[in-house]
């Protein structure tokens, strides 16, 4: 079965630009398609954050009406440009936004796969936070399925990613859930967005990846000073044998017009 991931959706009001990824519904749009016509169909999509640009009533609503194309389940992560009270608001019928609170954090279960989602948001800081509370909830989560291979779905990545102004930012938690993930080998992933692009790397006994946005962005670039494109596009995350193995597929070009 397959657990596809797209995350950094930033959808945002009609007329906003943002220099570094200048279009982002139709990229949207073209994952969410690409997606549905897998071979092989997803059991569900996780989106891990900075859902919509600035949290507003009016974004998330526009949010929904793209989702809404979507036949396969969309569950929701927030992100630091998102608001829990809005996004709550924004999908009433999504109730599993409700299992725990103030923070967003729930758990989707298969048979043979779990996905857990932690809220690594707190109101405007741009780093992740995980206090106790959510940290204790993870906990009481993975000692229910301590055999079921788990996939943890978060926004920021606790691991370092080699991308130097995001990892310049502070992950309130990052040691203590680090602790945790090495006391739970059913963790089998950690899989985050916040940096737009594609990375992977060992930490506390597992494998962390982050995900590339679903629209092209402009990113540090990783070898020499200055700016890159990175097309856009999503993970699917298959699971098969008790193991999972990820696939990094690419939606959208980066806008090569525009990097003069
Ligand atoms: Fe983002």
């Amino acid at each position: 079965m397959i657990v596809a991931q797209i995350t950094d959706m930033h959808v945002r009001r009609r007329g906003l630009m943002l220099h570094h990824m200048p279009h982002v519904k139709r990229p949207l749009r073209r994952a969410l398609a690409a997606i549905a016509d897998w071979s092989e169909r997803p059991a569900c999509i996780v989106a891990t954050g900075d859902l919509t640009q600035s949290g507003t009533p009016e974004e998330y609503r526009t949010l929904r009406e793209i989702l809404r194309e979507s036949e396969i389940p969309v569950f929701l992560v927030p992100g630091n440009h998102d608001r829990r009270d809005a996004l709550r608001a924004g999908f009433r019928d999504h109730i599993y936004l409700h299992e725990f609170g103030p923070a967003i954090q729930y758990a989707i279960e298969f048979s043979h796969l779990r996905v857990i989602a932690l809220d690594t948001s707190e109101g405007s800081r741009r780093g992740g936070f995980l206090d106790t509370q959510r940290l204790n909830w993870l906990s009481e989560r993975l000692r229910e399925r301590p055999q079921t291979p788990t996939i943890l779905a978060m926004h920021h990545p606790p691991f370092p990613t080699g991308v130097r102004n995001f990892d310049g930012q502070e992950f309130e938690g990052r040691h203590a859930l680090g602790a945790v993930v090495r006391d739970h080998p059913q963790i089998r992933r950690v899989i985050c967005g916040h940096v737009h692009q594609p990375l992977v790397r060992s930490w506390c006994g597992t494998l962390g990846v982050t995900a590339p946005s679903t629209a092209p962005t402009l990113v540090l670039h990783p070898r020499a000073p200055g700016l890159a494109w990175e097309p856009g596009g999503f993970l699917l995350h298959r699971y098969e044998n008790g193991d999972v193995s990820t696939k990094v597929v690419r939606t959208a070009a980066a806008p090569v017009s525009l990097i003069a």
